[in-house]
């Protein structure tokens, strides 16, 4: 045994939306307890924040990085850096996307600032290449480092069919660690680009929500447009299913008024697709 903590736990806890019975968890810390932790059926969780969970939990392991898994090494490196372009050490997956982005203003670090907002971890934010208008994750990475069953790699974007919240990373391959190709900037340029995606965030429920349910559809004509104002449009802000509710600010949103069960979630989904009429990719994860 290469010793990672093992513990059923309620994974409720550990989503945004708060729902989901309890599983068997795995805090892994060391390439060795992953490797063996993915011996047998397996699933990752990050921030939790895109994701809903059944009511009964899953069979399979869920795996969580920690230790250093959950550090991260800002330091620009010197051999990869160039000019105003900079290279840092390793963030590692389990890192909260929220604490590096406060951390990357103050060192006057640009590229990933238009992730504001965003409450997941680096590994899952990468893994669906989380992002807003302002900018997503492929927006400053140098490095990936992946855990895959037939063990560690390391590839750069350029390996990856990487495109809108997609990484081309399959489903059972984990993102440990990242290395971040930034753009020197100032403290200021970095918190005025937040601030305009902030704005934009402005009218978003915040609390007890996985964020928007589906990626925004591309139309016959080529043009992508939002989900969440095809949504309202279709009249179903407000709609609920037991304690589960397409928010009132923003239509793509689906909220957990207290209670929630993963079922009322799934109809809540259900009733979006029949009255919208217009094919859309979920965004969440279902579990299972
Ligand atoms: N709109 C409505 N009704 C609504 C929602 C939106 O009419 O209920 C209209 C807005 O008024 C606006 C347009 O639709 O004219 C676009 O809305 P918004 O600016 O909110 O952008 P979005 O395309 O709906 C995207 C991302 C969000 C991200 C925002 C802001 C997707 C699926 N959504 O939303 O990301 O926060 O831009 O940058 O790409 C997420 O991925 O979880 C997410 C919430």
């Amino acid at each position: 045994r290469t010793g990672a903590r093992v513990e059923r736990l309620p994974l409720a806890r550990y989503t945004t939306l708060g729902v989901g019975g309890e599983s068997e968890v795995w805090f892994v810390s060391t390439q060795e307890q992953l490797a063996e932790a993915m011996e047998q059926p397996y699933r990752i969780l990050g921030g939790g924040s895109n994701l809903v969970i059944a009511d009964g939990g899953v069979p399979e392991r869920v795996l969580r990085l920690s230790g250093p898994f959950a550090e991260r090494d800002l330091e620009p490196d010197p051999q990869l850096s160039t000019g105003t372009e900079i290279v840092t050490g390793w963030v590692g997956g389990g890192v909260p996307l929220p604490g590096l982005v406060r951390a990357l203003q103050k060192l006057g670090l640009s590229n990933l600032e238009g992730t504001v907002g965003i409450p997941g971890q680096v590994g899952g934010s990468v893994w669906m290449n989380a992002g807003t208008r302002f900018g997503e994750m492929f927006g400053g990475l140098h490095t990936i480092e992946i855990a895959t069953p037939g063990g560690v790699r390391q590839v750069t974007p350029d390996d990856l069919n990487w495109g809108y919240r997609q990484s081309g990373i399959p489903r059972n391959h984990i993102v440990t660690r990242v290395r971040l190709k930034l753009r020197r900037s100032t403290p200021g340029e970095v918190q005025a680009n937040m601030d305009a995606a902030d704005q934009a965030r402005k009218g978003q429920p915040k609390n007890k929500t996985p964020g928007c349910a589906f990626k925004n559809p591309t139309l016959p004509d080529g043009h992508k447009v939002s989900a969440g104002k095809l949504i309202d449009e279709a009249g179903l802000k407000g709609t609920r299913v037991g304690n589960a509710m397409i928010a009132s600010e923003h239509a793509n949103f689906i909220v957990n008024l207290g209670g929630a069960t993963a079922a009322d979630v799934h109809a809540l989904l259900e009733v979006i697709r029949e009255k919208v009429g217009v094919p859309m990719e979920l965004e969440y994860e279902l579990w299972p």
